[in-house]
């Protein structure tokens, strides 16, 4: 397979007076998995959509392997896109669905029956391609929109939340497989997502946008190990990351200190003090939820085995290389 590379240079969104997106620069690597993950209204869809020619540039370029596409009608672009509302149709078969772009595009018939066959037994529907959409469950359907873009055999596969109406048993085995489809196929894929999980977990290279700019690009441990701002830090990581303010955080020359869950441990002494007031006990761990006095409220992840009773006390140890430093613009210090 021919794997493509993108490149977004200073490419900027503007809805009349409304400035969506303010300069963006990217490059996708051939064949790489790349994410866009931020909340709700940052831009990813806007910018997705411009990748996919459904959306006009306001200004930069949009490069797909090295041609300037920003004219280029979405049928020229070699891209097929997967939406979180499958967008069926719905008198049509399984089979039929996938086939229908191939047939407007005058693919031979046997062609076409080779690809959809292909594509099913990738996405194992093989067993449903005479059934209407209604007769198929909402995780069927997504695998019947994810057929239709691999019948395509697109040079760039554009997810737009994809698994968001699935339940959360469903979306964690449909992210294996799509993880596994991106192996098989080695094609670049570009997937927005609001949740860090669905990040973390099917990434190459992780996009963090926040208000219509990229705040951080890199591989998923890096964001996480390295976070380059508060927002960061914020955003990556479940549950979130605790920020200790300034009556904590000066005694190591920062404004704020950041400190994960999972770096706390119990212990007699350890520099934070504070009351149980609740515990999520999950069996193999615990999610203690502590209040600190000025501190604040705080998360801490400890051994399921703990005693962890509401009104107790408890003190948290942590080792100082996990403690994030930030200055009061909320970049991180080292
Ligand atoms: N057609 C449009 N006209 C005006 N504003 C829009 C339009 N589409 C999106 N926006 C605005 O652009 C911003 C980004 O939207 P969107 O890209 O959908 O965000 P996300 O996908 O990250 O949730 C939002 O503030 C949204 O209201
Ligand atoms: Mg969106």
């Amino acid at each position: 397979m021919i794997q493509t590379e993108v490149k977004l240079n200073n490419i900027k969104k503007s809805f009349g007076e409304t400035h969506v997106l303010h300069g963006i620069d990217l490059d996708i690597k051939p064949g790489e998995f790349v994410v866009f993950v931020g909340p709700s209204g940052c831009g990813k869809t806007t910018l997705l959509r411009m990748i996919a020619g459904l959306e006009d540039i306001t200004s930069g370029e949009l490069m797909i392997d090295g041609v300037l596409s920003n004219d280029l009608p979405s049928s020229k672009r070699g891209v097929a896109m997967v939406f979180q509302s499958y967008a069926l149709y719905p008198h049509k078969t399984v089979y039929d669905n996938m086939a229908f772009g191939l047939k407007i595009a005058k693919t031979p018939k046997a062609e076409i029956d080779r690809r959809v066959r292909e594509a099913s037994e990738i996405l194992q529907i093989t067993d449903y391609l005479d059934r209407l959409p209604k007769a198929l469950s909402g995780g069927q359907r997504q695998r019947v929109a994810i057929g239709r873009a691999i019948v395509r055999d697109p040079k760039v596969f554009l997810f737009d939340e994809p698994l968001s109406n699935l339940d959360a048993a469903l979306r964690t085995k449909m992210r294996v497989e799509l993880a596994t489809l991106h192996r098989r196929l080695g094609a670049t894929m570009i997937y927005v997502t609001h949740d860090q999980v669905e990040a973390m977990t099917l990434a190459d290279k992780i996009v963090v946008l926040n208000k219509g700019k990229i705040e951080q690009v890199g591989r998923p441990l890096d964001l996480y190990n390295k976070p380059a701002s508060l927002f960061v830090a914020g955003f990556i990581g479940s549950p979130q990351i605790n920020f200790l303010p300034k009556e904590f955080a000066e005694r190591y020359g920062a404004n704020t200190v950041g400190v994960r869950p999972e770096h706390f441990r119990v212990e007699a002494g350890g520099a934070i003090k504070g009351t149980l007031k609740h515990a999520e006990k999950l069996g193999n761990e615990t999610f203690a939820y502590i209040h600190a006095g000025v501190l604040g409220d705080i998360t801490a992840r400890i051994d399921g085995t703990l005693a962890a009773e509401p009104g107790q006390t408890i003190e948290l140890g942590f080792e100082s290389q996990h403690i994030y430093k930030f200055d009061s613009s909320g970049k991180r210090i080292e």
